[in-house]
């Protein structure tokens, strides 16, 4: 099926009409970054799982074995925004499972925040990019919409952009993360902050006052703070 003729398989998903018809095949979508995939497509993020297993949208599908979505709380106040799965995420399904996703709990687990209750995980790209290279521009907008609705039904108080391409594929911004990261953004009526990368924070183990790690520290009592006060 050429991408023309799959311009229109989302038309059946109104926003307020969820019902999937019973000879719906969701292997033959999305194939074609050219698909919208309407805001209101998906009613959870549990009907994502098929898509994304079968989506061709970029060519990081060809490499998968699994598509990572998401972990943690649907309804979490945090949702964190990684950059792509790594060999361990693509193996389990899961993102953040492997070395940076141990350092990611510790820094939650200082401010006592659980992964499985108090946020919701997720990346740019749902594919593993060969060799864990930086996923493109164009694999990033390719998986944007499944984000965008991730977003969309977590609806968190709080973003946490976890490295630059997070930032970028999210927001567009194009700044550095050691410019922008412990600031807090808005867009889209979202609360977000830029954090450091857990792989950035492997790479550079120095505590010593004004290091990333001791800096990344410094963003997740901030980011406790604020959520204290959002709840007060
Ligand atoms: N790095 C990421 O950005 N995401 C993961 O899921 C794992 C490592």
């Amino acid at each position: 099926m050429v991408p023309e003729e799959q311009i229109n398989l989302f038309d059946f998903m109104q926003p307020s009409q969820h019902e999937t018809p019973a000879d719906f095949d969701p292997s033959l979508i999305p194939t074609s970054a050219q698909i919208p995939i309407p805001p209101g497509t998906y009613a959870s993020i549990a009907e994502m799982v098929p898509h994304c297993n079968t989506c061709q949208r970029c060519e990081l599908g060809q490499f998968r074995t699994h598509a990572v979505i998401g972990r943690g709380n649907p309804k979490a106040d945090i949702a964190i925004v990684g950059e792509g799965p790594g060999q361990s995420e693509d193996e389990q399904g899961l993102p953040f499972v492997g070395k940076s996703g141990q350092l990611l709990e510790k820094i939650l687990q200082s401010v006592r925040l659980s992964s499985e209750n108090d946020v919701y995980i997720c990346n740019v790209v749902k594919c593993r990019p060969p060799g864990n290279r930086t996923p493109t521009p164009q694999e990033t907008e390719a998986c944007k919409p499944y984000l965008l609705e991730q977003i969309r039904l977590v609806n968190p108080k709080i973003i946490l952009l976890a490295g630059a391409t997070a930032v970028r594929g999210l927001t567009g911004d194009k700044r550095g993360i050691t410019k922008i990261r412990g600031q807090w953004l808005e867009w889209q009526g979202y609360l977000c902050m830029p954090i450091f990368h857990p792989a950035y924070l492997l790479r550079n183990p120095s505590r010593e006052p004004n290091s990333p790690k001791w800096l990344m520290w410094k963003d997740i009592q901030a980011i406790r703070a604020k959520l204290a006060e959002l709840a007060s």
